[in-house]
Order: C-alpha cells, then sequence, then structure tokens
C-alpha cells in the first residue's frame, strides 16, 4: 500500500527521504515522488520502481531542509506521472502525500472546480490539497489551520503530509484510519507511516491516533485534536532494529524470514511457557485474565493468512481449551450482524495491525460489548492499541509480502492460548504439560525442515510445468492446506486451490487429470487414513500427487509421485510445521518461473484500504 516519509531538521532532506521510500518499497507501490521545500517547492514524480525516480532527479535541484515523500499503490487513477503523490495546489505552493481514501472527492471536486480550482490528476488526493489551498485564502490562516479544517470536511481515511513553501520549517501531518508516526530525533523529526522508513534514524516514535494532527518544526512537534485541543505525547522506544530490516546475504527478504522462523517462534514463546504448570504465562492478558474466564465463546477474525492461522486455532482450542470458536473473515464480519454477548471475546489477527477490514471488525466488535483481544505483530499498531488486551506475536519486521514468519508466530500464539484457556477451564495438568513440551521442540524441528530446501527446491522443479495444483488436507491440515495454496498463487501466480480433503468428491475432483497436480497433507494423524484415500482417489485419476507425511511412514513413497516428510509432533502443532515446506515450494516456484517473491504483482504488504 501507499507510503509516507517526511523530514525536517538541519540535514539535506532528499538522500533521508529517498533512503525512506527505498525502505517502504517492500509494501508493494506503482509510482513515487518527493516534495523539497528549499528556496522554493520542488516536486519530482515518475511511474515505476524508485529507482526511476532516483534517475528522474538527476540534475534537478532538490535543496533543503525539509520534504516530503511518497509511494503511491493506485486505487483512484492509473498508474501515473500525474497521478503519483506528492500533489499540489494550483499555484505550486502547497505539496500534500496522502493514504486512504477520500470518499467525498467528487463533491469537493466539483464545488472546488466552480470556485476556479483546476485539477490535474484523477486521484481522490488532489481534491484535499486544492480544499487547504482554498481554506488559506482567509487571512491570518496558518497551514495547520487549513489542514485542519479541510479533514474536518472530508469523508474517508487520511494519514497526510503536508508542507507548503511559505511555511519553510514546518511539516503538518494528521491522521484518520491510515498510521503515521512521528520519529523523534536531535533537533530533527522524521514522519512515516511505517515505523520501518525512520528506524535508521530514530527508535524514539510517537504514534498519532486517529482525530490527530500535529505540526513538526525546528523547535519540536505539538499535537493536537481536529477541534485544536493540545494533546500531550511522549515518544515511546521502539524495539524493532534497522538491521532486522536488511536482508543480510540473503537473494530475497522472503527467504531471510523464512530462515528466521526458528528465532521467531523461540521471541514467541519467550517468557510465556510455564512448563510445570503445563500453561501458558501471557503478561499482555493478566488484566482481563477474570473476564477471560467468564467468555464462553470466541470469535476470531483476520484476512488472508491471518484468517487460515485462526482457523487452526479454532481447531485447538476448541479440541484442548472446550472453548466454541467461530472464524471469521474480517471484511465480512464488518457488514453482517454478528451475535456478541457480554461473554463474547473478539480476537482479531494482524501482522501489520493495521488490515482496514480486520480493524473494522474490531471496532463493531467493540461497539457491541465484546471484550476484544488482539494477536498483533506490529508493536504500537492501531489494532495493538484499540484493543482491549492482546499478546503480541514477537516476529519482528516483516519485509517479504507473504506472510511466512508472521503466519507461524500466528499459529503459535493460538497453541499459547490453547494453554490459558484450556488450563483455566478443562485442560489437565498433563495434556497441559504435554503441549508446552512439544511447543519447545518447535524451533529444532523447524530448523531440521528449513535444511531441506534443496529437496523442496527439486520438487519444485519437477512440477514448473504445471499451471493449476490442488492443495488438501483434514483437521489441523484443511487451513494449512489453504495457506499453502495461497503462498502458490501470491508468489508464483499459478493457479493453487486450498481445499478440506473431504469435499474433494463434491466437486475439485471433477478438476483433476494428469495436468492437475496435487498436494496433499497428510502426516499420520487422526485422519490419515482418510486422506490416505484421497491419494488412491487422485492417482487412480492419474492425477499426479506430491505428499508431505511423517518420518517412517514409507508407504506414501509408493502411493504418491513425490514424498516429502515431517518430523512427529502432536497433531494440533503439525500445522506450524507443515508450513515450512509449502513456504519453500512456493518460494522456489516462484524464483524458478522467475518472479521476484518478495514483490508479487498488485500485492501490498498491508491493507489499509478496504
Ligand atoms: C498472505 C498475506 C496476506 C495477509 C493479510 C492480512 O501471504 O500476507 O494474506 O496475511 O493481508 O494482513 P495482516 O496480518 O497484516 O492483517
Amino acid at each position: 500500500m501507499c507510503g509516507i516519509v517526511g523530514y525536517v531538521g538541519k540535514k539535506a532532506a532528499l538522500p533521508i527521504l529517498m533512503n525512506g521510500l527505498r525502505r517502504l518499497e517492500y509494501r508493494g507501490y506503482d509510482s513515487a515522488g518527493v516534495a523539497i521545500v528549499g528556496e522554493s517547492l520542488r516536486i519530482v514524480r515518475s511511474v515505476g520502481k524508485i529507482q526511476s525516480l532516483d534517475d528522474r532527479l538527476f540534475g534537478e535541484k532538490m535543496i533543503g531542509f525539509m520534504g516530503i515523500a511518497h509511494t503511491r499503490w493506485a486505487t483512484h487513477g492509473v498508474p501515473s506521472e500525474a497521478n503519483a503523490h506528492p500533489h499540489t495546489d494550483c499555484r505550486g505552493n502547497i505539496a500534500l502525500v496522502h493514504n486512504g481514501i477520500i470518499e467525498n472527492y467528487r463533491e469537493l471536486k466539483e464545488q472546488l472546480e466552480s470556485a476556479g480550482h483546476a485539477f490535474r490528476s484523477e486521484t481522490d488526493t488532489e481534491a484535499l490539497v486544492h480544499l487547504i489551498e482554498h481554506l488559506l485564502k482567509y487571512p491570518g490562516t496558518t497551514l495547520a489551520d487549513a489542514v485542519r479544517s479541510a479533514v474536518r470536511r472530508v469523508r474517508g481515511t487520511y494519514g497526510i503530509a503536508v508542507v507548503r513553501a511559505e511555511e519553510p520549517g514546518r511539516v503538518v501531518v494528521a491522521r484518520l484510519g491510515s498510521p503515521i508516526v512521528i520519529g523523534v530525533g536531535g533537533g530533527e523529526l522524521f514522519v512515516a507511516s511505517d515505523a520501518n522508513a525512520i528506524i535508521g534514524h530514530t527508535r524514539r516514535v510517537i504514534f498519532l491516533d486517529d482525530g490527530e494532527m500535529a505540526v513538526l518544526g525546528l523547535d519540536g512537534y505539538q499535537i493536537s485534536s481536529l477541534d485544536n485541543l493540545p494533546i500531550a505525547k511522549e515518544p515511546e522506544d521502539l524495539e524493532w532494529t534497522a538491521e532486522a530490516a536488511q536482508k543480510n546475504g540473503y537473494p530475497h527478504f522472503m527467504m531471510k524470514e523464512m530462515s528466521e522462523q526458528p528465532e521467531v517462534l523461540r521471541n514467541t514463546m519467550r517468557g510465556r511457557l510455564n512448563a510445570k504448570n503445563g500453561n501458558a504465562v501471557l503478561g499482555g492478558l493478566r488484566d482481563v485474565a477474570d473476564q477471560a474466564r467468564e467468555i464462553d465463546r470466541l470469535i476470531v477474525v483476520g484476512c488472508g493468512s491471518a484468517y487460515y492461522a485462526a482457523q487452526v486455532g479454532e481447531y485447538m482450542l476448541e479440541e484442548y481449551a472446550g472453548i466454541p470458536v467461530e472464524v471469521e473473515l474480517a471484511s465480512e464480519f464488518r457488514y453482517r450482524k454478528p451475535i456478541i454477548t457480554s461473554r463474547t471475546a473478539v480476537i482479531a489477527v494482524s501482522q501489520s495491525g493495521e488490515t482496514a477490514d480486520t480493524l473494522a471488525a474490531i471496532r463493531e466488535a467493540k461497539m457491541k460489548g465484546a471484550l476484544t483481544l488482539g494477536i498483533v505483530n506490529a508493536v504500537g499498531s492501531t489494532i495493538a492499541r484499540e484493543t482491549d488486551a492482546g499478546v503480541y506475536s514477537h516476529a519482528g519486521p516483516e519485509i517479504g509480502v507473504a506472510s511466512t514468519k508472521a503466519y507461524l508466530s500466528q499459529v503459535t500464539v493460538f497453541a499459547l492460548l490453547t494453554l490459558f484457556f484450556g488450563r483455566q477451564r478443562q485442560m489437565s495438568l498433563s495434556t497441559g504439560k504435554r503441549i508446552a513440551k512439544e511447543l519447545v521442540r518447535l524451533p529444532e524441528l523447524v530448523t531440521s525442515l528449513l535444511e531441506r530446501t534443496n529437496e523442496y527446491r527439486a520438487v519444485a522443479q519437477r512440477y514448473a510445468w504445471a499451471e493449476d495444483f490442488l492443495y488438501m488436507g483434514r483437521k489441523y491440515c484443511a487451513p494449512a492446506a489453504f495457506e499453502g495454496a495461497l503462498k502458490l498463487k501470491e508468489l508464483s501466480y499459478v493457479h493453487a486451490e486450498g481445499y478440506a480433503a473431504g469435499e474433494m468428491k463434491h466437486g475439485p475432483i471433477a478438476l483433476i487429470d494428469e495436468g492437475f497436480p496435487s498436494m496433499v497433507l497428510c502426516p499420520v494423524d487422526s485422519v490419515y487414513e482418510k486422506t490416505k484415500s484421497n491419494v488412491e482417489e487422485i492417482r487412480a485419476r492419474r492425477g499426479k500427487v506430491i505428499a508431505i507425511t511423517t518420518e517412517g511412514n514409507n508407504e506414501m513413497s509408493r502411493l504418491a509421485d513425490d514424498v516429502l516428510y515431517l518430523p512427529k509432533t502432536l497433531e494440533m502443532l503439525v500445522p506450524v510445521l507443515m508450513a515450512v515446506p509449502l513456504q519453500l515450494f512456493a518460494y522456489h516456484a516462484a524464483v524458478l518461473r522467475g518472479f521476484d517473491p518478495d514483490m508479487p504483482r498488485n500485492l501490498a504488504k498491508s491493507v489499509t484500504v478496504e
């Protein structure tokens, strides 16, 4: 999604802004631009990669100590130079970058055009900069006054940064529904939509809340409400380091992040497992522990991989904690009429903590009186702040667009929650201890799977011809199959369908022939015999099968065309292990097909618009 960077200080702004834009590249974008306020306001924009913006900057006099920059992911209007941000007013004195959507831009545009404003782009954003220009006509109005009045007339969502030639040394920012973080350095201030853009400069940050704006200058920052009431906020320290967001010699962020998974699992569980009591100690839930004991139903909301992690969680929680769980796509939950009582808890699962649908779902749940909990990776993100309590997944920054380590950490948090809710209810000490003991083994088991990457690559090579794939599994492996199919389709653009294996005969079997291979997840578990029958049925129709089963199960090598093995673990934890070969298969398939797995086409890392 779109990204914002801004700077005001005593250093040349351009290199800081360009570096920030590069650090936002992972989010997905199709054009970029930068505005510098020096002797005058200068703007350069370009379609395509940051490198083409860099090329366009050659020979341009972009000298100044203050500026804003943007990466755009097209929503209103095609990717073009005219539609790229920053947008300017009629006289080219104000520059504005915007994330989000201005829903009433058509009516604003009509009014402004009839007042004489000339529009140059197809974007919703341009209406906002002309509106600011219009409001500045009133004598004595500052940029901050005009921004405040303008955003109050806007319907929709925004994270904006605005500069004006006549007010050098001031950047005005505002937020409603799209993140803005201020970085506080020594005598300099940064602004970004994502802390990754500025983390190399400072780890002291302030997250703006919805309905807040700030004026940043050489003399410091002032935060206020849209009613112009001052708001006191102190910077907090970010735990993430700049190094964590580098490739460190790996060919892709995705490979680096998959390799980090054993460490991520350790971080997710660190200090949280009480092996002696077979329980999980979740500091983030301490304040709501008594309320949690009274909860009689859980609803879990998320999107994409987070939604699949939640489905694994549903199986765990129902089997071991005996608590009814419903998992819902956040995008559906917000429009349905969910039944929520005072004993319902709604859990939002989100890596970014900014996904628009998940955030909307949690707001809806809160309004209806539910206890809201978050399983969030990005510390300080909106979902983390708006939920009543929660558990950070501690995966660290995830730059690759496809969720890998974040998904694994989410599934692991569900295992911890299963202990937490289970031990509050019916789960015995011995069951709790057994799960805790097995959880501790996961990092080393994941390491052993990562070491087999060449095997996964070889299999990916053997199926490089396939344009379609069916992924199947039962029980815990049904959501694992959905997640595996999502990885393949988003990275390699191979059409992949994830199915619960029991559904095969109800439709998808019609697809099977020698040109339509299947990935069958069939560990030796309580449903192994059933899934084995699926393998036989596919083979009877000359379909090719890659089977993923448990080490020591030799019969699969007779039944399937290719077999990959997983070490033994508890059935409920198999999805953690299963994710690794599926991720690596999808990764290698993408690379073999010539695609960049870090930046799949049309995708954005954090979907902050609906
Ligand atoms: C898939 C993927 C997406 C995200 C989804 C939710 O690999 O990354 O499906 O899982 O967009 O994002 P978060 O977790 O940030 O809410």
